[in-house]
């Protein structure tokens, strides 16, 4: 008999585009290890914020850098992040100044490096995990950290929406200035990846868009 298939599902897309939930939903219903990417560079940026590092500083975020031991701690589906053996508190990675600071940081080549292999290894705490997969999300899951994953998808939706959608859950984010910095930055700019599959969630309740890419996943799961 031949084990299961191992599966990397890849989903990106803008601040607020959905696709935290959608990832922890689809984590749930096919028992896969869910990274939530943008929660490790808010670890990162509370870490570095709380060292009194600048992010113009790039010497000093180096040596900061150079320093840093991470972990993970799998919490139910969730691979949650340690730093220095600690576990990150939601309320320090949700902060005003962290939504102000992480796009500049994330944008550091140093940081990208520090993040890259943590995150590639997190297939193989997966399988050893004994899950089924692996759904990452973030902004260059497909088209950097996993571009071979077995299915790429990217959520789309009006940054009117977005905006609406943080305001509602009580946040001051500027969705409209992360994304152009994240589109801009020179090392792995938030793109589209070139043959993900698109999905815009504008107008779609959340169950829905898990459906649409839950259909994807079980056609690929059963060989298509
Ligand atoms: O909460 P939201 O979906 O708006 O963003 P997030 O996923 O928490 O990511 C926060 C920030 O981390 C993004 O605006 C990017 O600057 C950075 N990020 C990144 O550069 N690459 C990733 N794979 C994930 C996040």
């Amino acid at each position: 008999m031949t084990s299961p298939k191992f599966l990397i599902v890849a989903i990106d897309g803008g601040a607020a585009s959905g696709k935290s939930s959608t990832a922890r939903a689809l984590a749930e219903r096919f028992h896969l290890l869910h990274a939530d990417t943008g929660s490790y560079y808010r670890a990162l940026t509370a870490e570095l914020l709380h060292r009194g590092v600048k992010q113009t500083d790039a010497a000093a975020v180096r040596a900061e850098l150079a320093d840093l031991r991470l972990g993970t701690q799998i919490v139910g589906h969730s691979a949650d992040i340690k730093i220095h053996g600690d576990k990150v508190r939601e309320a320090d990675i949700r902060s005003a100044a962290v939504n102000a600071a992480v796009s500049h940081f994330a944008a550091l080549p140093g940081v990208r490096a520090a993040l890259l292999p943590y995150q590639r290894g997190l297939a193989d705490e997966a399988r050893a995990g004994g899950f089924r997969g692996l759904v990452m999300e973030g902004r260059d899951i497909g088209s950097v950290i996993f571009p071979y994953a077995d299915l790429r998808f990217f959520l789309h939706a009006d940054p009117a929406e977005r905006t609406n959608r943080r305001v509602r859950e009580g946040q001051a984010d500027a969705v409209a200035e992360r994304d152009r910095l994240d589109s801009s930055r020179e090392n792995a700019p938030f793109v589209c990846p070139t043959g993900a599959i698109e999905l815009d969630s504008t107008h779609l309740p959340l169950e829905e868009v898990v459906e649409r890419l839950a259909r994807l996943i079980t056609a690929r799961l059963l060989g298509g």
